[in-house]
């Protein structure tokens, strides 16, 4: 595994640079509901991405993890922050100077079906955004058959249509179709989500050897926390439009420090072997609450277990939030970043601390069961 994005670039410019990226969306029926207070899906967000790396991101549904992908590409206008690719702040580009960064970025989308025109030919759908950036020269028939031959389809392929393929092949086609222009970066959103296992592991080598061979950077979303160890370098935790913990893969996934990470990594299936060795899981409470209307200080105090022990300590200064005794500081104060080095960082005021974890982890199912 390579090292974290900061340290491989060396303290220079990485692929990609976003800072206190935020996307509040103003829909006019929520309007009433929320008093204008809109939904805050990315709610200041900064991370970097370096080339070759491939950065996941996980979190529950509605934890802003498409939208963060579409405001890279700028499909979405942010409405705070910052985003720069390759030095340049891409931020304040107009349409027209977007073109040339969207021939860099490109996304690839968890249903390539959909996003698909089934009317069109695969060799149609590949020259499509040869043809869309002017890149269409004479003799570049000969590049569709090499990206298609890139992504492991045939050239018999070209003159086939969506419908004609397997759903891993037809990943393929949206694949090529990305590729088409030689990107720097591509933000995958949920790539293999809709795959079988084996197909799954099929286009992940594919992702992987296209990869190493142009030295791209992957933004890399999805549910699925063991595909999401598998691919990444480093992995962002996503709660409520905020990342919550960032950090070398590793390190997040051995030692997390927030409560929602251990939370998400102890319902992750585990091998029989692990499952010998006895394995707690730490109650999530509830569901994932409303962007419209997010929880004070802490966002996700309504559910964390590590609030609720940290409240049975009577050195620990604690309010009432919705009929239970919370710690003041989760309830009251937004958390700063804590880090641990090595870019590992979590926004909390109790983060785990290595060891502990497994203590933590068993009283907190002791205290959901005493809780009934
Ligand atoms: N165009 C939009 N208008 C209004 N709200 C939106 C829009 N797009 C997304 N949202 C809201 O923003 C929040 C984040 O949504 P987003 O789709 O980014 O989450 P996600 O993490 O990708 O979820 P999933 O895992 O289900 O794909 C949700 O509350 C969603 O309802
Ligand atoms: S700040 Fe408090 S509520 Fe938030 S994650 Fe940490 S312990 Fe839990
Ligand atoms: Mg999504």
């Amino acid at each position: 595994m390579k090292p974290p994005a900061d340290a491989r670039s060396g303290g220079g410019e990485p692929l990609l640079r976003v800072e206190g990226l935020s996307k509040t969306f103003h829909d006019r029926r929520l309007f009433s509901r929320a008093g204008g207070a809109g939904v805050r899906a990315v709610d200041s967000v900064s991370f970097s991405l370096a080339a070759g790396e491939t950065l996941g991101v996980v979190g529950e549904t509605g934890s802003g993890k498409s939208t963060l992908g579409r405001l890279v590409l700028r499909l979405v206008e942010p409405s705070a922050g910052r985003i720069r690719f390759n030095g340049e702040d891409i931020t304040a580009l107009s349409q027209r100077q977007l073109r040339r960064m969207r021939q860099q970025v490109q996304m690839i989308f968890q249903d390539p079906y959909g996003s698909l025109d089934p009317r069109m030919s695969v060799g149609a759908i590949v020259a499509e955004p040869m043809i869309v950036h002017g890149l269409w020269h004479g003799g570049r028939d000969d590049r569709v058959l090499e990206v298609m031959r890139q992504v492991g389809l045939q050239a018999e392929h070209r003159n086939r249509y969506p419908h004609e393929f397997s759903g891993g092949q037809r990943q393929r086609i949206g694949i090529a179709r990305a590729m088409a222009l030689q990107p720097k970066l591509l933000v995958l959103d949920e790539p293999v989500s809709a795959l079988d296992v084996s197909i799954q592991a099929q286009i992940i080598n594919l992702l992987r050897e296209l990869q190493q061979q142009a030295d791209l950077g992957f933004l890399f979303i999805a549910h699925d926390l063991a595909v999401v160890r598998h691919v990444s370098n480093r992995v962002a935790v996503m709660y409520l439009g905020e990342i919550v913990e960032i950090g070398p893969r590793d390190a997040l996934y051995s030692s997390p420090m927030h409560p929602y990470t251990v939370s998400l990594l102890s319902a992750v299936p585990v091998p029989t072997v692990d499952r010998e060795r006895g394995r707690d899981r730490v109650v999530l409470h509830g569901e994932i609450g409303s962007a419209t209307n997010l929880p004070s200080g802490c966002r996700f105090h309504p559910r964390c277990y590590k609030a609720r022990l940290k409240a049975e300590n009577p050195d620990v200064e604690t309010v009432e939030s919705q009929g239970e005794r919370l710690p003041a500081a989760c309830v009251l104060h937004q958390p700063r970043p804590v880090d641990a080095g090595d870019g590992h960082v979590a926004i909390c005021h109790f983060p785990e601390r290595g060891g502990d974890r497994s203590e933590v982890a068993v009283r907190a199912v002791e205290s959901s069961r005493g809780a009934g």
